[in-house]
């Protein structure tokens, strides 16, 4: 198939954060390669990016430091904005969800979608904080994970066990704003009913996208496979777009509804032509996201799109799987991360280094690591020893032995031909691998073009020669000038401040893409100019200083950690009274099958033997605490626990490290004694 024009969308980042390097492996340093690429080849092409300004966690962030969440907007806002700029992310606009163009345009689309009977509306029973008086989204409750006892779980997830749950399922829920226990309200909702939308997308993804990249299908055949439900798609919430229809006070549209549709009125924003963009069938739309966007992407906003009918669907989503940080999940809550920011401050000048390692590491079919020590590695090996090399050997001797005119060839041999060859050769690989989204492998083949002429250069000796064949050192730095010359435009949509400066070396301006290949791009006579070095040596200690910053973010998280949680409010005597706490000993414990947290124990109480469900296995194997004392709660009603009724609590404390440490007995003492 071919088409007459590419609209190329990269997930809008939330405004609750900087740019950290995992956004930029996963999403906008691939976009970027590709949205150059295109326009080097002169094709119609609009790439729309922005800010994601709207849902809990914003608002959240807004509540802790005491300011209202268009604050938090602003400010991320601009420091992304910049910071994208700053690193030579070439988005054609970076727009945000809070301008009004995307509030009436989400705005319009609910409406179409409504009008045309493509809701179902339902009431149903949301938690509630009266002291706070309003209604809790999911990420507002905190209470105990039925899964693994974890006793901070969010009402969405688990984060001790990563399973996502429903605020409904949590045991003794409480609200994470005024911290009282909610009740439960009826509320009226908005429902896309994906259900409905099956068909559609099953013949759509799974029949007419066997090309996409295989997690991408995958992910999308096994949620269609799992059957899909109508989903919320309205919030009680103040900060959002306003639900459009009547009625509908405090009733916001859920952020996964909005937020793609960002990057609709980002090109409203951008052109008066947009239609052109969405609307015509030829227009090849590709979505650049991270895995964890692939539901939404795939299934949700397609259904939105479907369920609305005037706008195309995406040709592509080649989504990538996430970039780790030395051996740690990048985490933004944790300060565990490489803040782009912060490392064009300490980087100064090097945006290219880090987009070359970023591309050659690219967690394109597994999760990779960034370790510093390969950045610097390949840094050293790469672009100073290899690309850098070859571009300054062949200025230098240009300078020394012609004064930096290019001169010209007279015979050229076989050897020299052949080398002329690969280019247009290498030329095609890398389109091929741009085109196929494999741009760590693309970035490769481009580098072999600086390995080429390397191994030109190293085979031809022009030095050894200078003296008494200077007409042959004339060909041979003909040669290297023009494979100089090709490298300044391949490296162009990976390197592009490494291209703008070796153009300027060589004084010419941006060369068409499809003139790569070519043997005569620098013509005989031309004047370069004297070299720069175009890539320079990274120190131990510049990385060693790097590292440090880590290890301080991690120590004062695990300072963090250590402090003690304040004390609870006072309670009656009476109140500790009607707890049943006795001794006790383990008799039996054994893995709960398919999960990674749980122990079923038998528990000798002095009185009888329970069975308890224990989130403990990570930390204990059944065969080292059988025969143990415990000191176990027994008289908190039953509790199933993945079918298995959990008749106790075995009393634990968790340590700084989020190690359980068993509370028992120093020395052996009968079981079912109380403990009071
Ligand atoms: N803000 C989301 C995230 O960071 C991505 C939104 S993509 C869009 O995961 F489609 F909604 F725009
Ligand atoms: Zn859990």
């Amino acid at each position: 198939m071919s088409f007459k024009r590419y609209l190329i969308t990269s997930a809008l980042p939330y405004a609750n954060g900087p740019i950290h390097i995992g956004h930029l492996a996963g999403v906008y340093v691939p976009s970027d390669i590709y949205a150059r690429y295109l326009r080097l080849r002169k094709k119609d092409v609009v790439w729309v990016c922005g800010s994601d300004e709207h849902g809990v966690p914003i608002t959240l962030k807004a509540r802790k430091e005491g300011i209202t969440p268009q604050n938090v907007v602003d400010k991320y806002h601009k420091i992304n904005k910049k910071s994208f700029e700053n690193f030579g992310i070439s988005f054609d606009i970076y727009s945000r969800t809070s301008n009004k163009i995307h509030h009436e345009t989400a705005s319009d689309i609910f409406k179409t979608i409504n009008e045309k009977g493509g809701f179902i509306e339902k009431i149903t029973a949301q938690y509630y904080d009266e002291k706070a008086k309003q209604f809790l989204a999911d990420r507002y409750i905190k209470g105990t994970c039925p899964h693994c006892a974890y006793e901070e779980a969010y009402g969405d997830q688990c984060e001790k066990c990563g399973t996502s749950l429903s605020s409904l399922e949590l045991i003794n829920p409480k609200s994470a704003i005024s911290g009282s226990a909610p009740t439960l309200r009826e509320t009226k909702h908005w429902f896309l009913p994906l259900d409905k939308h099956e068909p559609f997308l099953r013949e759509w993804i799974l029949e007419q996208n066997k090309h996409w990249k295989s997690n991408v299908y995958g992910q999308c055949k096994s949620w269609l496979d799992a059957g899909l439900q109508p989903r919320a798609v309205s919030r009680d919430l103040s900060w959002g777009v306003p639900v459009p229809v009547e009625n509908a006070e405090g009733k916001v549209l859920y952020v996964w509804f909005d937020a793609p549709i960002g990057y609709i009125s980002a090109t409203k924003e951008l052109t008066p032509d947009w239609e052109k963009y969405w609307k015509d069938k030829e227009t090849r739309m590709i979505h650049f996201i991270g895995k964890d966007n692939i539901v939404f992407h795939c299934i949700i906003f397609p259904s939105i799109l479907n369920a609305e009918g005037s706008f195309i669907l995406p040709e592509n989503v080649p989504a990538n799987e996430f970039l780790n940080l030395e051996g740690d999940k990048i985490s933004t809550s944790k300060n565990w991360a490489v803040w782009l920011h912060e490392y064009l401050e300490d980087f100064e000048g090097k945006q290219d280094v880090l987009r070359y390692v970023l591309t050659s590491n690219a967690p394109e079919t597994k999760d990779n690591d960034f370790m510093w020590k390969d950045f610097q590695a390949r840094n050293n090996n790469e672009l100073v020893a290899v690309l850098g090399n070859f571009v300054n050997r062949t200025m230098v001797l240009t300078n020394k032995y012609f004064g930096g005119i290019v001169p010209e060839i007279s015979a050229t041999t076989e050897y020299d031909k052949k080398t002329l060859d690969e280019m247009p050769i290498i030329r095609g690989k890398v389109e091929k691998s741009i085109e196929n989204f494999r741009f760590r492998e693309a970035l490769k083949e481009a580098m072999n073009l600086a390995r080429l002429g390397n191994k030109y250069l190293a085979d031809s000796e022009p030095w050894k020669l200078f003296k008494t064949n200077p007409q042959r050192v004339k060909t041979i730095m003909n040669i290297s000038l023009q494979i100089t010359t090709n490298l300044s435009l391949i490296i162009e949509p990976f390197l592009p401040f490494t291209a703008e400066k070796l153009r300027n070396m060589l004084q010419i301006s941006a060369i068409d893409w499809e003139k790569i290949g070519l043997d005569n791009l620098l013509k005989v006579g031309h004047q370069i100019k004297k070299p720069e070095l175009l890539f320079e040596k990274i120190e131990d200690k510049t990385v060693a200083e790097q590292v440090a910053k880590l290890e301080i973010a991690k120590k004062a998280r695990l300072a963090d950690n250590a402090k003690v949680t304040p004390a609870k409010e006072n309670i009656c005597f009476d109140d500790f009274a009607k707890l049943d706490i006795r001794t006790g000993t383990i008799l039996e414990a054994k893995k709960v099958p398919k999960t990674k947290k749980l122990l079923e124990l038998k528990v000798d109480t002095g009185i009888d033997t329970r069975t308890v469900v224990s989130g403990i296995a990570e930390f204990y194997k059944p065969a080292e605490i059988v025969g143990k004392q415990v000191s176990i709660v027994i008289n908190l009603a039953p509790k199933k626990l993945k079918g298995i009724e959990s008749q106790g609590m075995v009393l634990m404390a968790e340590t700084p490290d989020g190690r359980l440490e068993f509370i028992r007995p120093t020395t052996k003492i009968n079981n079912g004694l109380e403990i009071k």
